[in-house]
């Protein structure tokens, strides 16, 4: 076993293919990251996951070498890189605008960074032709930039960061520049891209469809944070906390927030409520804390007002989707979305909601997820 030569907090780390530790960053002051710590294994396609000024980009630039960290190790194959400046990281780099160089061929902007090497010129094509036709390019070799569309030219980044080899490639939100349309087969071909060549990737998105279908494993980010890294199984069935629950899924979790009352019936507003001796089970902590239930579309049904434990709703709006419709129920002033077989009657007015599957407690104060009860 490789002796990582400082103790990381009793972290084992010696089994991580990129293992960061203890990561943090501010800008003037201001912190961006606040000891971030993220173990990818070999092969692993990573997904960072945030909203909109969490972190992201911080961290995958600490990792390629072009900021500096305040504190924090890199740990890359076992080898300390975080002394070692970008360019002798061996990682391959790809942003949302491809900055291609726009008087060079394609050929030559994939061959640029083998140039950088110095490597003699017949391997250097054989890379650029191999790495092409990883992309599905080499018809296109002899183009320049300008005659290619958005899609293509992001395929030439993507060619021209995997042309070194890196021992891991990084991406930092590599679709959004894309329309929706491309923006879909492009992450068709990441993936794919992804499986034939075994890399190892981080990938920076906002979009939580983009990581849910790409990642092996997301790290979803808040305010300079790893909240929860998992599978995007795990992510979606257990969130570690409401912000998760709520950031992931479309449409994402509702919080139903449920107050005690007596005599085993509880309110949710002012709505009177019997749950199931199942659900009220689940409901148990809240006779320490205040809780909401993490409700997906997949947690609920729809029934009768007068069903034995169903939370009594008011239908507020149906969306229609073509295979499914979204039905958007009112109980005691809280809203819950249902999900609908395009052919279910949809009933009117007053109804129930039938909770079908046990769903996840969150502490209403900390936000995080309590333990399941049963
Ligand atoms: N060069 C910089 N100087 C000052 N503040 C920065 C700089 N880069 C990023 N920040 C701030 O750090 C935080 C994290 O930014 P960033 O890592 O880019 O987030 P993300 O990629 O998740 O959108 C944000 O508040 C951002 O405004
Ligand atoms: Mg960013």
């Amino acid at each position: 076993m490789t002796d990582h030569g400082d103790n990381q907090q009793g972290r084992n780390l010696t089994s991580a293919y990129l293992s960061i530790s203890g990561m943090a960053k501010a800008y003037r002051g201001t912190p961006a990251l606040k000891s971030v710590d993220l173990d990818v294994n070999e092969g692993e396609f990573v997904a960072l996951l945030g909203p909109s000024g969490c972190g992201k980009s911080t961290l995958l630039r600490l990792v390629a070498g072009l900021l500096e960290p305040d504190e924090g190790t890199i740990t890359l194959a076992d080898q300390r890189i975080g002394h070692l400046p970008a360019y002798k990281r061996d990682i391959g780099l790809v942003f949302q605008n491809y900055a291609l160089f726009p008087h060079m061929t394609v050929a030559r902007n994939v061959r640029f960074g083998l140039d950088m090497r110095n490597m003699p010129r017949a391997e250097a094509e054989t890379r650029v032709a191999d790495a092409l036709a990883l992309v599905k390019l080499e018809h296109l070799a002899a183009r320049m930039p300008s005659e290619l569309s958005g899609g293509q030219q992001q395929r030439v980044a993507l060619a021209r960061a995997i042309a070194i080899r890196p021992r891991l490639l990084l991406l930092d939100e590599p679709l959004s520049n894309l329309d929706a349309v491309l923006r879909a087969s492009v992450r068709t071909e990441l993936r794919e891209l992804h499986a034939r060549t075994g890399l190892t990737i981080v990938m920076v998105t906002h979009d939580q469809v983009e990581a849910m279908t790409m990642a092996d494993r997301i790290a979803v980010m808040s305010d300079g944070e790893v909240l929860q890294h998992d599978t995007p199984q795990q992510i979606y069935e257990q969130p570690a906390s409401d912000f998760v629950a709520k950031f992931v899924g479309t449409p994402p979790a509702a919080m139903l927030q449920v107050d005690r009352k007596i005599d085993g019936r509880f309110a949710v507003g002012d709505t009177i409520w019997s749950p199931s001796p199942e659900l009220e089970a689940v409901l148990a902590p809240i006779q320490r804390v205040a809780v909401a239930l993490g409700l997906r579309p997949d947690h609920l049904a729809l029934t009768s007002a007068d069903a034995p434990h169903a939370l009594p709703a008011t239908i507020r709006t149906v969306e229609y989707l073509g295979a499914e419709r979204l039905v958007h129920v009112e109980a005691g002033g809280q809203m819950l979305v249902i999900r609908l077989s395009a052919d279910e009657p949809v009933v009117t007015g007053a109804v129930g909601v039938a909770i079908v599957k046990s769903p996840p407690v969150f502490d209403l104060t900390t936000g995080l997820r309590l333990g399941r009860a049963g």
